[in-house]
């Protein structure tokens, strides 16, 4: 006899965990299916964000940035010294504890909410008259049935044609949170999101890295203003990055990892590392997922198709998170899952795309909410722009960190805010304001009458706001 729930969840990312957690607070009972297993084959819930993602990247991000502190930075601030180490070995393994604290916590969070939690790999069966059954494969073998299901399987690395992970000298996201030495030279393939942000750690730990990016411009979907300024810093803290690259056959052999590309002026380069990160973005997970045995309708990169509130073509399966259309982040899956449960209680559960912040956590940070200049621009739009250096931000000058600037766009009419885009340091916690300004549509003139802390870091938005109106009190 299957175990049946209101809503099965399959998958417990970011997505999933907390669509399971908001159904169970709204009264309904609530299954989540999750496969990852820790080292120890134990169950490790959080997906890719809390194993391989989100968590660990930023705990290795902050202790690189520490030790990058330590030995370049601290002097400055009269504080001496004498011989700075590495202790690799302790780095990652914090990381671990890191990953296995949010692991933990999310048990926690099931046991808490009444979430039955089952370890394994699930998948779509059939329609039954109860709603959907669903298998769950592994160690424990159960039977369930849903009268929603759920889809949040998430994402996974994507490969170059030809050459899969062997997560020793070609990387995924996984591997490259896991070396076990910081190698000599790192080649890295794509410089987006991944690429920046670990190629940024592996740097500051003694890598000479290399970033080969098939675009022309660098960050393309950012705005060009704070590209160009983060491409002239991380480029000046000793990142290569070559853009307009096309990359050729690469090979693995022996010791070294070897990359032939052809280089923006359309030159045959040859690159030669000891280890290649290969982060050109992710596909989606739905093999095994039992899709078509159900008919659910995946689009052909292997997304589940949905509608505006996450509605598959089957009814009552939903799907959110990396696995359909949109931003893969992690505070998107989560938005997903909130809305979807809220919508099979009965209420209105609704995202609003407008404001997801993005966040490239670098040193500078790089965050931003709403349109881009060069957006506005394509679009024929009437916009004022208002930008404020941290160079001129009492707290930047303390900290000693004053790359950067805030930047507002508005419209030139109504002075609504449609896109605040910043470098600098804290980017990632600053972007926060922004996003709440637009959530409520307010205008720059709004940011500029509220009252900010002094001295703190978001008097620089402050500012850019006034400055939108040509009135900044301290530039
Ligand atoms: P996932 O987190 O991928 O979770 C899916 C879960 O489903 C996994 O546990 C998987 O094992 C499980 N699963 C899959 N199929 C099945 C099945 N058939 N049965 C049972 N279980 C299954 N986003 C941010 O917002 N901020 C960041 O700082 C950030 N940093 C990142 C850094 C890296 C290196 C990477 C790779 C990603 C990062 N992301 C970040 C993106 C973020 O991790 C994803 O957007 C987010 O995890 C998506 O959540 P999800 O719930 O859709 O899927
Ligand atoms: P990405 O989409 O950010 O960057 C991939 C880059 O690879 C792009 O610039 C693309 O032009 C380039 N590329 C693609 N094919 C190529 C090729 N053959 N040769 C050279 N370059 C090529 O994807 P990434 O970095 O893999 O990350 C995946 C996703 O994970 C991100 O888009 C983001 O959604 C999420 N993520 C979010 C983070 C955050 O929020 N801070 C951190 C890390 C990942």
């Amino acid at each position: 006899m299957a175990k049946q729930f209101d809503v099965v969840v399959i998958g417990a990312g970011p997505g999933g965990y907390i669509a399971a957690i908001r159904a169970a607070q709204l009264g309904l009972s609530v299954a989540c299916v999750d496969a990852w297993s820790n080292a120890a084959g134990k169950p490790a819930p959080g997906g890719t964000c809390t194993n391989v993602g989100c968590i660990p990247s930023k705990a290795l991000l902050q202790s690189s940035e520490h030790y990058e502190q330590a030995r370049l930075h601290l002097g400055d601030h009269g504080v001496v010294i004498q011989k700075v180490g590495l202790d690799l070995e302790k780095l990652v393994g914090r990381k671990d504890t890191v990953v296995k604290q949010n692991n933990e916590g999310i048990l926690f969070l099931f046991k808490k909410n009444k979430v039955s939690f089952f370890h394994g790999q699930g998948s779509l069966v059939a329609k039954t008259d109860f709603g959907w059954a669903v298998k769950v494969a592994g160690p424990n073998e159960e039977d369930l049935e849903g009268r929603h299901v759920i889809v949040a399987t998430g994402s996974s690395a994507r490969a170059l044609p030809g050459l899969p992970f062997d997560e020793e000298k070609i990387l995924s996201n996984d591997g490259a949170l896991r070396l076990k030495a910081v190698p000599k030279t790192l080649g890295i393939i794509g410089a987006g999101v991944i690429g920046l942000e670990l190629g940024s750690v592996w740097r500051r730990l003694g890598a000479e890295v290399t970033l080969l990016e098939a675009m022309p411009d660098f960050l393309a979907a950012v705005d060009r203003d704070v590209a160009k300024e983060a491409q002239k810093a991380l480029t000046k803290q000793g990142l290569v990055i070559h853009t307009g690259v096309r990359i050729g056959e690469i090979q693995a052999t022996g010791k070294k990892v070897a990359i032939p590309y052809v280089d923006a002026a359309g030159k045959e380069q040859a690159l030669s590392v000891d280890r290649l990160i290969v982060s050109i973005g992710r596909v989606p997970n739905t093999q095994g997922l039992g899709a078509d045995t159900v008919g659910l309708k995946l689009d052909e990169r292997g997304f589940v198709v949905v509608d505006d509130d996450c509605r598959s073509n089957l009814p009552n399966i939903w799907a959110v998170g990396d696995v359909v259309r949109g931003p893969m982040l992690a505070h998107k899956a989560e938005e997903e899952g909130v809305a979807v449960a809220e919508t099979i209680a009965g209420q209105h559960g609704h995202v609003n795309f407008d404001t997801i912040p993005w966040v490239i956590y670098t040193a500078p940070e790089i965050a931003w909410v709403g349109k881009t200049e060069q957006a506005l621009k394509s679009e024929g739009r009437d916009y004022k722009v208002g930008s404020f250096p941290f160079m001129a931000n009492g707290r930047a000058r303390a900290l000693g960190d004053v790359t950067g600037f805030v930047k507002i766009l508005a419209d030139a009419r109504t002075d609504e805010v449609l896109g605040v885009h910043i470098v600098g340091p804290m980017a990632s916690e600053l972007i926060a304001e922004a996003v709440a300004i637009m959530e409520f549509r307010g205008a720059a003139e709004d940011i500029a009458r509220i009252c900010h802390a002094h001295p703190t870091l978001s008097e620089a938005v402050k500012e850019a706001a006034l400055a939108v109106d040509k009135r900044t009190l301290n530039l």
